[in-house]
């Protein structure tokens, strides 16, 4: 019978040469049945699971940093000491088995105990999070992890519980994905976690005073500490005959749902806006057979944010699937099926998708008065201006340590990682929240990750080729890196990352 992969790779119980493991590499193998990797930090030797609880990235392929490996994928840091998810997007612990040196040979022993719950604090008396989106989840689910026991409260204006908000646009629209894969978690662990989860239900007021929120239902709630995750909201454009049923936006589950339904029947889609969503929505629409117009002002897609040759690529990237770009145009008006561009060009479309961007959502945080600033002002605890009441996600806008800029991202990892340190200092740790930004996006198949944050540059260096699909860009101000986009070279992207984080620490004892 011939030897599938996983038959071939080294059976860890049986022994492993020290010799063939060089410090900070990994090598993958097995241990019963279980496939699992080995790595190397100097002296110490970790073996867990091989993949990561994300999406199942491989973590060989990854990065050891101190004592954390980094997924190859989008980025979610695992301990190697027991498997725990320390940064999203992971949100549950890989295995870890015991490693023993037995002369010049490694082996590995029986399975860890997962990570230790922690000590139970009741303290805050309790905490709301208004927004059910990847912040709020997070947050909950750390408050959880941290070992609070007190009432816990997600208010949610979705009609859904918290869902896997980047599958929206990828492989759930395009019809490879299952509805059953799109929360993020099952309905039974807010039972079990004592999570209360008010769904469809929208907050219309806070009082910062009172410590309460009021429902557009009336209902009042009051709260011990407060987390704002609302998140943000699509630009909403207004078309000239267009009817509210031929355009679409995505945000919600629902919307991707509607988009789904809409395409069953459809031959043709209008996109307009060559954002990351509106991509994304070409991609999968193609994937389905539907063809694409893609309408924007710019001169390249996403150029913007990424540059003119990553724009080009992009933009080839979707042309060779078929997509049809308009650029430098917007459209001027619809009557029936016709969709009519500001160059005079009629474009036939079954329905429209605005992908034109998003807005913070911002009324609550307004309305109470808290510092606003293009997003609500946080400091580096990411507290708002009123002391117990923290934001966090699309809707915040933190000081980043490595630039000194405040910003603002519309970022999943982000917005999870701000909910889980959000949470840690609602229980009182004083965390700063210093992660550098990452995001993906995913065109075909061709997954693009940015880690940092450039919103100007004065270089872009291209190491690699784009049409190869093999390369690392850097966008750099004044000699300095300030971002790195990759394409096919993740273990790059986790070492630019850790390059960042490194400046940071540096700096950090600079300003000590
Ligand atoms: C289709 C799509 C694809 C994406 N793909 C990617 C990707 O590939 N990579 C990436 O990095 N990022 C991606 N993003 C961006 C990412 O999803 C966001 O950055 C992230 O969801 C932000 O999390 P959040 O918690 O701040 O907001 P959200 O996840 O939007 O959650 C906000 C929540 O607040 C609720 N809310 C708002 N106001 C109120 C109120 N007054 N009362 C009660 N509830 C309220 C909303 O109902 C929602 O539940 C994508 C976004 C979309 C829409
Ligand atoms: S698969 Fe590992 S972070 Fe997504």
């Amino acid at each position: 019978m011939a030897e599938t992969p996983e038959t071939n790779k080294p059976d860890f119980r049986n022994g492993f040469p020290i010799r063939d493991l060089r410090d900070g590499s990994m090598i993958s193998g097995r241990a019963d049945g279980e496939e699992l990797v080995l790595g190397r930090r100097g002296d110490e030797f970790f073996a867990i699971g091989a993949h990561c609880t994300h999406y199942g990235g491989p973590l060989v392929e990854g990065l050891i940093v101190g004592d954390t490996v980094r997924c190859p994928w989008h980025h979610a840091c695992f301990s190697l000491l027991n498997g725990e998810p320390l940064r999203a997007p992971a949100l549950d612990p890989v295995p870890c088995w015991r490693v023993e040196r037995l002369g010049d040979k490694l082996f590995v022993r029986e399975k860890l105990p997962p990570p230790a719950p922690k000590r139970g604090t009741e303290s805050p008396s309790s905490v709301m999070i208004v927004g059910g989106g990847a912040a709020g989840l997070a947050g909950a689910d750390m408050l959880r992890r941290e070992g609070y026991d007190g009432p816990l409260t997600i208010v949610s204006a979705d009609a859904s519980p918290p869902v896997d908000r980047p599958n929206l646009s990828k492989d759930y629209l395009a019809g490879t994905a299952q509805e059953e894969w799109i929360p993020l978690r099952p309905s039974d662990y807010y039972r079990d976690r004592r999570i209360d989860l008010l769904l469809d239900s929208r907050v219309s007021s806070l009082d910062t005073k009172r410590r309460r929120i009021v429902l557009e239902s009336g209902k009042a709630l009051e709260f011990g500490a407060l987390l704002l995750a609302t998140g943000a909201d699509p630009i909403r454009l207004p078309i000239e005959g267009a009817t509210d049923s031929q355009l679409h936006y995505l945000r919600a589950f629902a919307d991707s749902k509607a988009i789904i339904a809409k395409a069953t029947s459809a031959k043709r889609v209008v996109v307009v806006g060559a954002s990351f969503i509106g991509l994304e929505v070409a991609a999968s629409l193609r994937a389905r057979g539907i063809l694409v117009d893609v309408v924007a002002p710019g001169s390249q897609p996403l150029e913007r944010i990424m540059g003119a040759e990553l724009g080009l690529f992009i933009r080839k990237l979707h042309e060779a699937h078929g997509v049809t770009f308009h650029l430098g145009e917007t459209v001027s008006g619809v009557n029936g099926r016709a969709v009519t561009l500001t160059g005079g060009t009629v474009v036939d479309a079954d329905f429209l998708v605005l992908g034109v961007g998003v807005r913070p959502s911002l009324a609550l945080a307004e309305q109470a008065g808290l510092t606003i600033d293009r997003g609500i002002l946080v400091n580096e605890y990411l507290e708002t201006s009123v002391a117990g009441i923290f934001a966090a996600g699309d809707a915040a806008r933190w000081p980043h340590p490595h630039t000194g800029e405040r910003i603002r991202v519309e970022h999943w990892v982000v917005a999870e990682r701000q909910g889980q340190v959000a949470a840690r200092n609602i229980l009182g740790r004083r965390e700063k929240f210093d992660a550098v930004p990452f995001f993906w996006s995913q065109h075909y198949d061709v997954r693009i990750n940015y880690v940092g944050h450039a919103e100007k540059w004065d270089a872009i260096e291209i190491d690699g080729s784009l049409d190869a699909r093999d390369c690392a860009v850097a966008y750099k101000k004044g000699g300095r890196t300030l971002a790195t986009v990759t394409i096919s070279r993740d273990l790059r992207s986790l070492h630019a990352e850790a390059a960042m984080e490194a400046e940071i620490r540096s700096q950090k004892r600079d300003v000590a």
